[in-house]
């Protein structure tokens, strides 16, 4: 195991990160996808590198790190992915927005799986488009994706679908039918589908990430994938992504965006997604291993000081969808957690209406950290009214 946990609070609170900036310092934060631990030491080195030649100039689309994440996606989802067909963004959703500007017309409807990502919402209202909601579905204590629901809203005329697989904030991971018979949907309908994949290098045991276009040439016909090194290795701040294009229409799509999206994404961020994808799979997976820990940790300390609150542990990444109906706070229960337990977790409204009466809790943590989170929510649930 690397040093991932070595990481003290103290440490943690000199970041200049949202996660860390946003509140005052006794207020305990876990509200947005950081996590807090120290970069995997590939990446490390690789930017003092950069660092020490000067390399902090304007971003090129540099063909290194198309061969990283090809490799990558070889080895860890049996994605052969053509490199040429890799474009750089600066991050997935100025790469959604910028995509969906030039494919939609004014006012297009763009299906999101809610509860979902809250940029999701204001991202496509940005590109000038139409949010079309199709909730999920609980299934047992889970989510599940409703395909009939999801036909439906295709068969009603809308131009694109923001696929979020895993899914953020419920953990949900699609199976390779499900994923299929989106592909089928999606050419019947003449639907654009972009797929979020962000969160697909922390899939969690027990799952298995099928990347959107491993699944064919039908579905490379309509689709362009978004993926990054950013959720995986922590590194969202140094701003690189990229956007996956493997067919020739998707690729003239990926080939008008222009110049000045691609010089917003970092050269540092460049650096470090190359180390990230071809030298720091090692310490991803002891980050899986730790998560995988986690979310079984947070289950037991839910059932034993959170009566009320329900939890289903997500099939990957590391955050945790707690429903707090029960506990008939408010709409919005993140209130009641800050003002009387001084924890910060993520509003579940702004996830969509249906996320009323949850919030959204980060456990990429270090272990005393996700105990004094619980804690925390345990006493604002103690002291209330
Ligand atoms: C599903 C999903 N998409 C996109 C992002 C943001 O990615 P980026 O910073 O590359 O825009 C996140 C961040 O948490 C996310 O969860």
């Amino acid at each position: 195991m690397t040093r991932l946990s070595e990481i003290t609070l103290e440490q943690l609170r000199t970041r200049r990160s949202a996660k860390w900036q946003t509140f005052p310092a006794e207020v305990l934060p876990a509200f947005i996808a950081e996590m807090d631990f120290l970069l995997a030491p590939a990446i490390a080195a690789a930017i003092e590198t950069a660092v020490h030649n000067g390399d902090c100039g304007y971003a090129w689309p540099d063909a290194e790190l198309g061969d990283a994440l090809a490799g990558f996606a070889r080895r860890r989802y049996a994605w052969q992915l053509d490199p040429a067909g890799v474009g750089l963004i600066p991050d997935v959703m100025a790469g959604v927005t910028e995509l969906l500007r030039l494919a939609l017309p004014e006012g297009g409807g763009v299906v999101i799986n809610t509860p979902v990502y809250p940029p999701f919402f204001s991202h496509i209202r940005a590109a000038r488009c139409t949010v079309v909601e199709s909730r999920l579905v609980r299934d047992g204590g889970g989510y599940a994706l409703d395909l009939d629901a999801l036909e439906a809203v295709f068969a009603s005329g809308v131009r694109a679908y923001l696929l979020c697989n895993p899914h953020n904030p419920t953990g949900l991971v699609l199976s390779r039918d499900e994923l299929e018979r989106i592909v089928e949907l999606a050419d019947r309908y003449s639907v654009l589908v972009f797929a979020d994949e962000i969160h697909a290098p922390l899939v969690l045991p027990g799952a298995q990430h099928t990347a959107y276009l491993s699944l064919g040439e039908l579905a490379c016909s309509h689709a362009i994938a978004l993926v990054s090194a950013s959720k995986g290795w922590n590194i969202p701040g140094l701003k690189c992504a990229q956007a996956v294009a493997m067919s020739a229409p998707m690729r003239a799509l990926l080939g008008r965006l222009d110049e000045d999206t691609w010089e917003r994404a970092g050269t540092l961020g460049i650096v470090a997604s190359i180390a990230a994808y071809r030298d720091s799979v090692e310490w991803l997976d002891d980050v899986v291993r730790l998560l995988d820990g986690h979310r079984m940790l947070l289950r037991s300390l839910i059932e034993r000081d959170l009566t009320g609150v329900r939890y289903t542990p997500p099939a990957a990444g590391y955050l945790a969808w707690l429903d707090c109906r029960e506990l008939a706070l408010s709409d919005e229960p993140v209130d009641v957690f800050l003002e009387r337990g001084r924890v910060a977790l993520g509003p579940g409204l702004t996830f969509g209406a249906s996320g009323a009466g949850h919030v959204r809790i980060t456990f990429a943590t270090t272990e005393p950290i996700l105990r004094d989170i619980v804690a925390r929510m345990a006493a604002a649930l103690r002291t209330r009214d």
